[in-house]
């Protein structure tokens, strides 16, 4: 059989909204058959990054081991979610270049207004209160991707719209089966 898993990268800011799409997609991605895995990064960073901090390199390297699991489950049938920043281009880059399946990079944009309006963990606040150092968007870089397979804007589409964007592109490329007839997801 070949190969049928991928990785789904998602990027964007900290409250874009990465994880609650990731969660909101799993159970539809297993209704139509597939193994799912997410990888987020606030549980990797209790796990596989544990000591692991918020300088370029710290970054880099969470990134990199990220890239590195997704890509051994990508390859064995698996669909991984990543859920980190990964503010820089070229690391994730890098990681796409060493995936051996489909890489699916999905830009989750939303403004910086709308993101510190919301502020859901209250890091935003403490960033700009220069508590937290190094805080992405607000004192440190975010590099968006240039040619995202594709790109939600959370701050203006509801989940259901988001991820139906993304689903309707697995569709399109074959990825993954069409909505049987009937079914809810
Ligand atoms: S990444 O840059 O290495 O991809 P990752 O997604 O793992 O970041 O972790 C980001 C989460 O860590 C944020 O959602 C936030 O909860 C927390 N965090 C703590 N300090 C920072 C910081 N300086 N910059 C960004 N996120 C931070």
């Amino acid at each position: 059989m070949t190969n049928q898993g991928f990785t789904i990268w998602f990027t964007g800011l900290s409250g874009s909204g990465k994880s609650t799409l990731a969660t909101y997609l799993m159970p539809i991605l297993k209704e139509r058959g597939k193994n799912v895995e997410i990888l987020d990064g606030d549980e990797v960073r209790e796990n596989l990054s544990k000591g692991l901090g918020f300088s370029k390199e710290d970054r880099d390297t969470n990134i990199r081991r990220i890239g590195f699991v997704a890509n051994m489950l990508a390859r064995n049938n698996c669909v991984a979610i990543t859920a980190a920043i990964s503010p820089y281009r070229e690391i994730r880059d890098e990681v796409r270049k060493k995936t051996q399946a489909a890489f699916v990079e999905v830009y989750v944009e939303a403004s910086l207004d709308i993101l510190e309006e919301r502020d859901t963990k209250g890091l935003y606040k403490k960033a700009r209160a220069g508590i937290i150092k190094n805080f992405t968007g607000v004192s440190d870089p975010y590099e968006a991707p240039e040619k995202p397979e594709v790109v939600v804007h959370t701050g203006t589409e509801s989940i259901e719209q988001s991820a139906a964007k993304i689903l309707a592109y697995l569709e399109t490329k074959g990825l993954i089966a069409p909505k049987k007839v009937g079914a809810k997801v």
